[in-house]
C-alpha cells in the first residue's frame, strides 16, 4: 500500500473523532431557554393555564396538552386550551384570556426565589464562566427578566434575548439569532439546551446545535440529551 493510501485509511478511520475535535472549538456561547431549563416555572405555566382552562369548563387539560405548550407562545398556548373545549372566542376574548392567565401566573411568580432554579443549572453557568465560554438566555417568556431576577441568575448571564425582543415565536429561530448576535457570535458557533420540541427546532432552524433536556428530552432529537443540567455525563464531549 502507497503512503497515500495509508494516510486515507488513517484519516477516514479517524474521520469521527476530527470532525468532533473541529466541534469541540466551534461551541463560543450557550443559549438557554429558561421556562424548565433553568427555572421550574414550566410547573407554574402548567398550573395557571389549568386554572383558567377549568373555569371556561374544560375540565380534561392535562400535563400530556402542556407538554405541547413548552416553548410555545401564550397566545399559541391559549389555543392549545381552547381547542379542548367547544365555545368559539373573539379574539378581543382571547387577549384577554391569555392576560387572566398571566395575571394568574405572575401572581406565583411572587414567591419564586433561588431555590426554583433547576438542578445543575447554576454550576453549569458558572463552568461555562469559568471556561470562557459566553452564555445567555432564549426564551419567548416575556416575563423573563422578572424571572431571572428573582431567581438571581442575572450575574451569570452574559446577555437575554426574550419574548420582548421578539415578533416570531419557536420554531422559528429568532429569539436564538437575536440572543447569539447580541453575544456577538455567529449561530454555528452556539449550543443551544431546550425543554421543548418547538425550542429544538427553532435551534436547528437557526443552524445551532443543541442539549435536550427535561421530561422529554429523549423525544426531542438533540444532538445531545439529558435528564436535567446535573446529569450532563461530559460536557468536553459536547463544547
Ligand atoms: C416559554 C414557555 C411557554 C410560554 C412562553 C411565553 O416559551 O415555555 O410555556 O407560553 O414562554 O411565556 P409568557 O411568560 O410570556 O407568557
Ligand atoms: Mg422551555
Amino acid at each position: 500500500m502507497t503512503f497515500i493510501n495509508h494516510l486515507r485509511t488513517f484519516l477516514s478511520t479517524n474521520r469521527k473523532i476530527f470532525l468532533q475535535e473541529e466541534e469541540k472549538k466551534m461551541i463560543r456561547g450557550v443559549i438557554f431557554d429558561l421556562d424548565g431549563v433553568l427555572v421550574s416555572t414550566d410547573e407554574l405555566h402548567y398550573q395557571a393555564w389549568k386554572r383558567l382552562a377549568n373555569e371556561l369548563g374544560i375540565m380534561d387539560f392535562g400535563r400530556k396538552d402542556n407538554e405541547r405548550q413548552r416553548g410555545v407562545s401564550r397566545m399559541a398556548s391559549l389555543e392549545i386550551v381552547l381547542e379542548k373545549g367547544t365555545k368559539k372566542y373573539t379574539d378581543e376574548e382571547k387577549r384577554a384570556l391569555a392576560e387572566k392567565k398571566n395575571d394568574y401566573y405572575k401572581k406565583s411568580l411572587q414567591s419564586l426565589s433561588p431555590e426554583d432554579v433547576l438542578p445543575g443549572a447554576k454550576e453549569a453557568l458558572e463552568m461555562l464562566r469559568e471556561r470562557g465560554v459566553l452564555t445567555a438566555v432564549g426564551s419567548a417568556s416575556k416575563n423573563a427578566p422578572e424571572i431571572l431576577e428573582r431567581i438571581e441568575l442575572m450575574p451569570l448571564l452574559d446577555k437575554i434575548s426574550c419574548g420582548l425582543d421578539i415578533t416570531r415565536s419557536k420554531p422559528d429561530p429568532e429569539v436564538f439569532l437575536v440572543a447569539a448576535e447580541k453575544l456577538g457570535l455567529a449561530p454555528e458557533d452556539c449550543l443551544v439546551v431546550e425543554d421543548s420540541a418547538a425550542g429544538i427546532q427553532a435551534a436547528r432552524n437557526g443552524g445551532m446545535k443543541t442539549l435536550a433536556v427535561g421530561p422529554l428530552s429523549g423525544q426531542l432529537g438533540g444532538d445531545f440529551e439529558a435528564r436535567n443540567l446535573s446529569s450532563v455525563e461530559n460536557w468536553d464531549e459536547i463544547l
